[in-house]
C-alpha cells in the first residue's frame, strides 16, 4: 500500500510526505514515492495523516450482554472513531476472573473484529490470584474496582487486592476518591505499576501529580467526557451518568493541565454502551466514547488547547509504551501500518442519527466536531473508509 500526500506533523513541522507499507508495517516516509510501484494507492489529498488510537479502556459487553454492544459492533465503533486497537474489559457475562473465561472470550472473538484488540483480566473479590498468575502473559494487565461500578466486581478486602496485585505485570483500577491515594500506595508498597482509570477531579490529578515527583510507576488516564463535560450538561442531559460522574468545570481544566504538565498518560474512552431505552427506563451507569472519541479531541487542536503532536502521543504513544506494544502507536519505519486520515477543515456535526454501537445514543449530540474519520487503516489495510466498513482484519496484540 502506498498513501500519497500525507499531510504529517513531525519533529513539530508540518510536512507533506508519502508513506509505503508492506506486510502490514511501514517501510519508508519520504517526500516522494511515485516512482515506487504498489499494489493499492490511497490519496490523502493532504489531509492530515495521524497515528491510529489506542483506546486502553472499553466495554464490548460480549459475551453476555451483546444486545448493548458486540465485539464485531463496538469494533466498528472503534474504527469510525479512529480507533485502530482497544483493550476489552472483564465485566462481561461471565466476568473474565478465569483463565476458562479468558480463553473462551479469545475464541470467540476470533474473526469479529474489525481492528485489533487486547483483553483485560479480572480480579476478583474471591481472590482469584492464581488465576491472575497464570494469565499474565495472555492478557494486557489486570483490573480492579476498588469502587462500586456497573457489573458487581468490587473488591474491598485489603488482602485479596495484595493478592492481586502481587500477581499482577500492572493493574488498572477503577478508583475513586480515597481509593486513588490507598490503590497508589498498594502499588509502591507492593512495587507493582498502577493505570488510574478515568480520573475525574482535580484532586485525583494531584494524587498522580505528587505520586509521579516521588518516581512511582503511577500512570493516569482521562475520559474526553470528563475533559468536555460537566454537570452543567448532566442537567440538560440527564442520560450523562457515568461512574465516576461528571464534575466541575474547574475540574475539566485541571484535568486538561494535567495532560499538558504529563501528569495525565493517555486517553481512554470508557466506552460503556447501555441501550438508550434502558438509560431513559431506569438509571444506569455508563456512555459510549469510542465512536466519538477523536472527533471530540481534535476540537482541542483545532482551538490551540494542545498540539496535534501530543494529542498522538496521549492517544497512542504513550499508550503503547504502558502496556507494551512494541510496534504499535507511532507513524515510523519498522512500526505496524495503523493510520487514520483525517479531514480537519470540517464543520460536521455529531449526530445520533449516525451512531454505530448498538447503544443507539451518543452523549456529544449537537455538538461540531474537531475533525472527520475519513478513513482508517490496521496494519495497512483499511477497515473503514468514506463512512463504509470493510475488513474484519482484527486480531489480538499479544
Ligand atoms: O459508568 C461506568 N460504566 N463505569 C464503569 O466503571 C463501568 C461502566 C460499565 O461497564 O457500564
Ligand atoms: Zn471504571
Ligand atoms: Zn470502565
Amino acid at each position: 500500500m502506498l498513501i500519497k500526500n500525507c499531510r504529517m506533523i513531525i519533529d513539530g513541522e508540518e510536512q507533506f510526505k508519502d508513506i509505503l507499507v508492506e506486510n502490514e508495517k511501514i517501510v519508508s516516509i519520504e517526500d516522494d514515492l511515485s516512482g515506487v510501484s504498489s499494489d493499492e494507492i490511497i490519496d490523502a489529498a493532504g489531509n492530515y495523516v495521524i497515528s491510529g488510537v489506542i483506546d486502553p479502556h472499553v466495554h464490548m459487553r460480549d459475551p453476555g450482554m451483546t444486545h448493548k454492544e458486540d465485539f464485531t459492533t463496538g469494533s466498528m465503533a472503534c474504527a469510525k472513531g479512529g480507533i485502530t486497537t482497544f483493550f476489552d474489559m472483564p465485566n462481561t457475562v461471565p466476568n473474565t476472573i478465569t483463565e476458562e473465561a479468558l480463553l473462551e472470550k479469545k475464541r470467540l472473538h476470533e474473526g469479529k473484529s474489525y481492528v485489533d484488540y487486547g483483553f483485560w483480566f479480572g480480579g476478583s473479590k474471591a481472590d482469584n490470584h492464581d488465576e491472575v498468575k497464570k494469565v499474565q502473559d495472555k492478557v494486557i494487565a489486570t483490573k480492579v474496582f476498588m469502587n462500586v461500578s456497573t457489573g458487581n466486581m468490587l473488591v474491598e478486602d485489603e488482602k485479596v487486592l495484595e493478592d492481586i496485585f502481587k500477581n499482577s505485570k500492572l493493574v488498572g483500577v477503577h478508583a475513586e476518591g480515597e481509593m486513588i491515594p490507598k490503590a497508589i500506595s498498594l502499588s509502591e508498597k507492593l512495587d507493582v505499576p498502577v493505570y488510574l482509570c478515568h480520573l475525574s477531579t482535580k484532586e485525583d490529578v494531584q494524587y498522580v501529580r505528587e505520586a509521579k515527583k516521588k518516581g512511582l510507576k503511577v500512570y493516569g488516564e482521562a475520559t474526553p467526557h470528563h475533559l468536555f463535560l460537566n454537570v452543567s450538561d448532566v442537567e440538560k442531559n440527564p442520560l450523562l451518568r457515568m461512574k465516576p460522574e461528571l464534575k466541575t468545570k474547574e475540574d475539566n481544566e485541571a484535568l486538561w493541565e494535567g495532560i499538558l504538565d504529563g501528569t495525565i498518560d493517555t486517553i481512554g474512552t470508557d466506552h460503556a454502551p447501555h441501550r438508550i431505552e434502558e438509560k431513559k427506563a431506569k438509571l444506569t451507569f455508563g456512555i459510549p466514547g469510542a465512536e466519538n472519541s477523536l472527533e471530540m479531541m481534535l476540537k482541542a487542536v483545532r482551538c490551540d488547547k494542545i498540539s496535534l503532536e501530543k494529542l498522538m502521543k496521549i492517544m497512542s504513544e504513550t499508550t503503547a509504551e504502558i502496556f507494551g506494544l512494541k510496534n504499535k502507536g507511532k507513524i515510523a519505519v519498522g512500526y505496524d501500518a495503523d493510520l487514520v486520515i483525517v479531514d480537519m477543515t470540517t464543520e460536521e456535526i455529531i449526530s445520533q442519527e449516525n451512531v454505530i454501537s448498538k447503544c443507539g445514543w451518543t452523549p456529544y449530540e449537537g455538538l461540531k466536531k474537531g475533525g472527520k474519520i475519513l478513513t482508517t487503516i490496521v496494519r495497512g489495510n483499511v477497515v473503514f473508509k468514506d463512512g463504509k466498513f470493510i475488513n474484519k482484519i482484527g486480531k489480538e496484540v499479544i
